[in-house]
């Protein structure tokens, strides 16, 4: 196998069998594989936006699994799959889909009793389903394009502009992006919707 992946602060290293999930043989920089996988999450937020998603479907371990499989899976065989083994980042795989089930449940409730503004809700679950970490990789760029899916499609707002970065460069913007998890991590969730709406 000839890839050989340098990974960014914050980013899940894959592990052996996950790396040889990867579909596309010729792939063998980093670079190459940041590019497949932007063509495929192109292709996704396409879908997204043609398949007029409603609450119901959008608040669903199924539909949080598809949605992964859309953006990544032309590039990895286990795209839309759930976790089977442990990472530097996320709960025990193990409790994977309880924890989901627990999280969705919440934002259920945030929506039907306001509890916060459309923009934290969105980006409260974003902060969450990061931390549970429901697949092998891909995670940040999923749980950012869920949050737009939540703007968009349940409460009819803008989507985020997120510094207009997809954060894969380490650069400054994804250490202020960084910065901002770990304050969400110690229960400030502003800092987050701040570089969300930036
Ligand atoms: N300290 C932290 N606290 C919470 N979440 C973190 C922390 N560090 C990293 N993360 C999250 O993990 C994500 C990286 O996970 P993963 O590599 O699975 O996603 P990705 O989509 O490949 O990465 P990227 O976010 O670069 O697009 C980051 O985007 C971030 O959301
Ligand atoms: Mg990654």
């Amino acid at each position: 196998m000839g890839l050989k992946l340098e990974y960014k602060e914050g980013q899940t290293p894959l592990d052996e069998e996950e790396k040889e999930g990867l579909k596309i043989k010729s792939i063998s920089t980093l670079g190459e594989l940041d590019e497949f996988e932007q063509l495929n999450i192109e292709k996704a937020v396409e879908w997204t936006i043609h398949s007029k998603l409603k609450r119901e479907r959008i608040l669903t371990e199924n539909f949080v699994k598809d949605l992964h499989k859309k953006m990544f899976g032309d590039v990895w065989k286990w795209a839309g799959q759930f976790r089977k083994s442990n990472k530097n980042i996320g709960i025990d795989w193990t409790q994977i889909s309880i924890e989901l089930k627990t999280l969705i449940d919440d934002v259920k409730y945030w929506i039907d009793n306001k509890t916060f503004s459309p923009e934290e809700i969105s980006i409260r679950f974003k902060h969450r389903i990061v931390a549970i970490h429901c697949f092998p990789n891909g995670n940040g760029r999923h749980s950012r394009i869920l949050a737009d899916i939540v703007m968009e499609s349940i409460f009819g707002l803008e989507i985020f502009t997120w510094n207009q970065s997809n954060m894969v460069e380490a650069d400054d913007t994804r250490k202020k992006y960084i910065v901002a998890l770990r304050k969400a991590d110690q229960g400030d969730i502003t800092a987050l919707i701040k570089f969300a709406n930036n």
